[in-house]
């Protein structure tokens, strides 16, 4: 969203005058609230922050760094809370506020007045919270590292803005994991490193021409819609259609190339292990029941293994484009059974092209994703 207003401020040089003499020369700055990416941004802040009246508006946001303005009105505040990764600057342009800070939601012991100009430095794993106790709107800017909120975000009420957190509780995936691409996945083997569980010209068919017209479709669909910038774990979760069927298959298969390795094989180890175990009897168990529900599954489609919140783990069938996040489980490891994964190479002959894959499952991965 982008909010356009002008602010008339005195210049550095008649404010400081302006005791002294009379002095009506003023500055106009022109603002515009937009999200302005990862780009070379030159901006008065204090302006951009006092034209903000929004309980939060993203103004940049790079790699590893935001910035967003906020503005908390009378009685209001931050809301308390934790960013365990994230250390948070703020700054505040104008109003009074009670700073609290501490190791637990029921020990806030660091307490703090800040003012128009004070910063306020918050550690990573600190509760905090920041109240207005003025008589007029508090409006501050704060910079986080590394990013806590999407691209483009708008949160007008703190209402909204804890629905907005909320769903973000719910997701599964970090936005930054190298499948959350919504480019063309660059692939971490060599196009004939597979060979012969998948040859280098079926990795050469799948990824370069099928993948690249998801990718290439999902661009063109998402165009000027509310999921513009929006990513893969929320398109799908949140579209349906065309969007929903482009961005899943991106998500699928980059799920599906990253996982394997040409040094892959063996068995997973640690909790995932125990996870199979407990739910299969046996990883040779698992593999068999895995293999049955990928050759069972009728028409295109992908089997999955996939974890709810405690760790239970589960075999899905999904037809098209399907993915276990649309059914609250998060996605661990995938085979996918549409023919265009394995038909060059194994024709029609399902069950061997899955009974093959397994000695190039990297478990490493698929682990670090349980
Ligand atoms: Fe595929």
């Amino acid at each position: 969203m982008n909010i356009k207003r002008t602010t008339t401020k005195l210049t550095p040089f008649c404010a400081g005058l302006l005791l002294f003499v009379s002095c009506n020369q003023a500055s106009k700055t022109e603002v515009t609230l937009k999200d302005y990416g990862a780009e070379p941004t030159v901006i008065n802040i204090d302006a951009y922050t006092m034209s903000n009246s929004n309980f939060r508006t993203a103004l940049w946001t790079g790699v590893n760094l935001q910035s967003t303005l906020m503005s908390i009105p009378v009685g209001g505040d931050v809301g308390l809370e934790k960013h365990p990764t994230t250390d948070q600057f703020l700054r505040i342009e104008e109003g009074t506020a009670q700073v609290v800070m501490g190791d637990t939601e029921t020990s806030l012991t660091f307490v703090k007045t800040a003012e128009k100009d004070f910063a306020i430095f918050v550690p990573a794993g600190k509760w905090h919270n920041i109240i207005n106790t003025g008589n007029k709107p508090l409006k501050l800017y704060s910079i986080y590292s590394p990013v806590q909120h999407p691209h483009g975000t708008v949160h007008q009420t703190q209402e909204e803005a804890e629905e907005a957190e909320e769903a973000e509780n719910q997701r599964y995936f970090n936005k930054n994991e190298n499948f959350m691409t919504q480019e063309l996945i660059q692939l971490p083997y060599a196009t004939n490193a597979l060979a012969p569980a998948i040859s280098k010209q079926t990795i050469e068919f799948h990824h370069g021409k099928h993948l690249q017209g998801y990718v290439n479709n999902l661009k063109n669909l998402i165009q000027g819609t509310e999921f513009a910038n929006a990513d893969l774990e929320t398109i799908i979760r949140e579209s349906d259609g065309a969007i929903f069927n482009n961005a899943g298959q991106i998500l699928n298969h980059n799920l599906y190339f990253t996982q394997f390795s040409p040094t892959g094989g063996g068995k997973p180890a640690g909790r995932l292990a125990q996870a199979i175990d407990a739910a299969y009897g046996s990883f040779e168990n698992f593999q068999k029941e895995f293999e049955a529900a990928g050759v069972s599954l009728f028409g295109s489609g992908w089997v999955w293994l996939a974890a709810d919140r405690d760790g239970k783990l589960s075999i899905t069938k999904e037809s098209n484009a399907g993915n276990p996040l649309t059914k609250g489980l998060k996605p661990i490891l995938t085979f996918d059974v549409w023919e265009h994964a394995y038909y060059l190479d194994f024709q029609n002959r399902r069950a061997d092209q899955l009974k093959s894959l397994w000695i190039i499952v990297d478990w490493k991965i698929v682990e670090s994703r349980y």
